[in-house]
């Protein structure tokens, strides 16, 4: 069993950081941990970077196979990924298997590069576990994460240590009548690297993308991308803020129109209890523009796979993304229906450390079940033990 090592650099240093609103801004700390991530993507074939990462892997990886399955045709090796948002330009694809992860969700990514909006738009709320974002889809677009990938000479799909999701969103520029014209082009042209494919309709922090949710925007979505010869799996990924009939309309659609599973939740417009709090801007939650992550989303989107499984009847894969940040929560979301789960904010809070011991969390309560491997525990309601 993995020991926590509460006296490991991510611990004593960035802890600290991480445990208070002010200090460095949160985009430049991730911004570093990114670029070093990505000089050690593209020199991880040299001897003493793959000395390196074999060290840092052997604490992070698990290879236990009651952890392995098949989902949408794709073999996850764990069932834990990380969620989009972070890896926005694929800078690590070479790299999230040492980490650990089963999986990885890179992008979002848009047809043209874009900026993003005005900073500072990514905030700490460490009291709560949570943070507050408004980037924007900033990216530099699909042509360039092509090469991006391409430098980092990654195996092909269904070859990978780690599979590897695309996310894919609207420019900011492209009106919302054409916005299927957007992702049909970064898909054309990135669907030979992806194991799997997103359509993200749920960002918040894009002027009109929310109603691409819609019956009709989203089967016109849908069918066009399906229409590519290559399409790999296609997923959605859907807001936490939708209403539970609405959950049912876009099930039915994704199903009648062959979309292989579903990713709940994207960040929050719902401020929940936290309305009043202040930010490092001065300003409450409630006055501040953006979407909710970390701790106080578990509720919702234990709610939004429950629903999510009961409207697809449960013949659709979910992936359940939102607060989670414990083997304890990545359980309860397994059990309630997802067949893999995502973590962001919790990762960056928790550190490194979290992927560990999610896996050998859920691994222990697969024991105390009596479960042979984790396709059991999916949906079937086990508390946690
Ligand atoms: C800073 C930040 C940027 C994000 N960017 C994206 C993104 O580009 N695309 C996307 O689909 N989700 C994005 N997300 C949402 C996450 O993928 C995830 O759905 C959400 O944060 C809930 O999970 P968490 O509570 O574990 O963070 C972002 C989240 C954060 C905190």
């Amino acid at each position: 069993m993995y020991k926590n090592k509460k006296n490991d650099f991510y611990n004593i240093f960035l802890g600290k950081l991480l445990s208070q609103d002010e200090g460095i801004d949160a985009e430049i700390l991730s911004n570093s941990a990114l670029n070093a991530i990505k000089f050690a993507s593209l020199n991880r074939n040299f001897p003493i970077f793959s000395n390196i990462l074999s060290q840092a892997s052997n604490d992070l990886q698990r290879s236990n196979a009651s952890l392995n399955q098949v989902v949408f045709g794709v073999n996850f090796k764990n069932p834990l990924g990380l969620a989009a948002g972070f890896d926005k330009n694929g800078v690590g694809a070479g790299l999230w298997n040492y980490f650990g992860f089963g999986f990885a969700e890179l992008g979002t990514v848009t047809w043209h590069s874009q900026k993003g909006n005005p900073k500072p738009r990514l905030f700490r709320i460490a009291k709560e576990k949570a943070a507050l974002n408004r980037m924007g889809f900033n990216n530099e677009g699909a042509k360039e994460f092509l090469k991006t990938i391409e430098k980092q000479q990654i195996p092909t799909p269904g070859n990978r240590p780690c599979v590897l999701g695309i996310n894919l969103g609207k420019s900011k520029i492209t009106p919302l009548n054409e916005a299927y014209k957007d992702y049909f082009s970064s898909l054309r042209l990135l669907a030979h690297l992806s194991d799997y494919a997103v359509i993200n309709v749920s960002s918040p922090n894009t002027p009109g993308l929310r109603s691409l949710q819609r019956t009709k925007e989203i089967t016109k979505l849908i069918r066009t991308l399906k229409d590519l010869s290559n399409c790999p799996p296609l997923l959605i990924k859907i807001a936490p803020d939708l209403s539970n009939e609405e959950i049912d309309d876009i099930s039915r659609v994704a199903m009648d129109n062959g979309i292989e599973g579903i990713i709940a939740i994207n960040t929050s417009l719902n401020r929940f209890n936290l309305k009043n709090l202040k930010i490092t801007t001065g300003n409450t939650l409630d006055q501040e523009s953006g979407g909710l992550s970390g701790v106080p989303l578990q509720k919702r989107g234990l709610e939004v796979i429950r629903r999510l499984r009961r409207s697809t009847q449960d013949d659709l894969p979910l992936i359940g993304v939102g607060g989670i940040n414990s083997a304890k929560t990545a359980w309860e979301r397994i059990a309630a229906g997802a067949s893999l789960v995502q973590i962001y904010t919790g990762w960056i809070f928790e550190g490194p450390n979290l992927v560990p011991d999610i896996l050998d969390g859920l691994t222990l309560q697969m024991e105390k079940h009596g479960f042979k491997n984790i396709k059991e525990a999916i949906g079937s309601e086990s508390p946690w033990k």
